[in-house]
């Protein structure tokens, strides 16, 4: 069992080594890390490790935590406070800690950053050597399960992040054949020229939403119908509305994409209805 841990400028004990809720590795896997090796007392490869860490957060737009020399001395500062002769350190940098907002917190905010070590046993490691291992193949699906709501989020926020940086608030994942699938964090949804609400299908590659799942009823109540198909960007430009859903948003008219104009440019009565009626229609439990 490790002992000691760096966390955020304090070396403390590992069993009270702690992160704040609102980290940003924790709430979005929004972080960088390395493992290296340590073998007789020493940590291999540090350079290559710490190259392609300043590679990673250079990519993310993460702020080196601290410089590399001081790094370097805090990763050799856990091994050795930890006895570790032969194992592993381990360092992670997080965006840091701010109130959940997929968009980049302001610069006020500093990366987190963790640093632990353990020991390995290297007569086992001779051992699994001599005898060999096996592997099994899978899919490359890294990361298709976007139906699992997970906190996997890293590539919604960069697109966030991406939308905010054009003036906008929300960003569209489309496919390469240009089928809009949902937004960072909100389904997709347009209404045609002959008032059909349109949004993707569940089954494929989006997440299923709470609120798309209430529209249903919503949509219903005030006699509009679904239909539930995958549409083009360029759909979306042309038609009648556009819109998105999901708890932080309910319904949101969507006025522009990629800079055009949808319709007349301004929210469609269609989707302002449906913001109107969902409270009437969604379930609601007293807090
Ligand atoms: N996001 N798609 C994605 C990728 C989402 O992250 C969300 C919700 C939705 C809509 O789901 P629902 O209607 O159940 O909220 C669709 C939440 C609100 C968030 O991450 O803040």
């Amino acid at each position: 069992m490790p002992r000691i841990a760096y966390v955020n400028g304090r070396y403390v004990a590992h069993r009270d080594a702690q992160v704040h809720v609102e980290d940003r590795g924790y709430q979005f896997a929004d972080g960088v890390y390395e493992v290296c090796e340590v073998a007789r007392g020493h940590i291999m490869d540090m350079t290559g490790h710490l190259d392609r860490l300043g590679r990673s957060l250079r990519e993310l737009s993460i702020d080196w935590p601290l410089n590399r020399a001081a790094l370097q001395i805090i990763m050799g500062e856990v091994v050795r406070r930890n006895h570790v002769r032969n194992g592993l350190v381990y360092l992670q940098v997080t965006r840091g800690v701010a109130p959940r907002d997929h968009v980049f917190p302001g610069p006020g905010v500093r990366p987190a950053l963790v640093v632990t070590a353990k020991r390995t046993d290297p007569a086992l490691a001779t051992k699994r050597a001599e005898a060999g291992l096996s592997v099994i193949t899978v899919p490359e699906n890294r990361w298709e399960r976007v139906d699992i709501k997970t906190v996997g989020l890293l590539p919604n926020v960069l697109a966030r992040q991406k939308a905010k940086l054009a003036g906008a608030q929300e960003a569209w994942f489309v496919d390469p054949d240009g089928t809009v699938k949902e937004g960072a964090a909100t389904n997709a949804w347009i209404v045609t020229k002959d008032g059909v609400l349109v949004t993707r299908p569940a089954e494929s590659g989006i997440l299923r939403g709470i609120t798309r799942t209430t529209l249903f009823a919503v949509a219903k109540s005030l006699g509009l119908t679904i239909e539930e198909r995958g549409f083009s960007v360029d759909e979306a430009k042309a038609a009648r509305e556009a819109f998105i859903t999901a708890a932080t948003t309910v319904v949101m008219p969507v006025v522009s994409i990629d800079g055009e104009p949808v319709a007349n440019g301004h929210p469609g009565s269609v989707a302002l209805s449906l913001r109107a009626a969902f409270f009437d229609v969604a379930e609601k439990r007293p807090a």
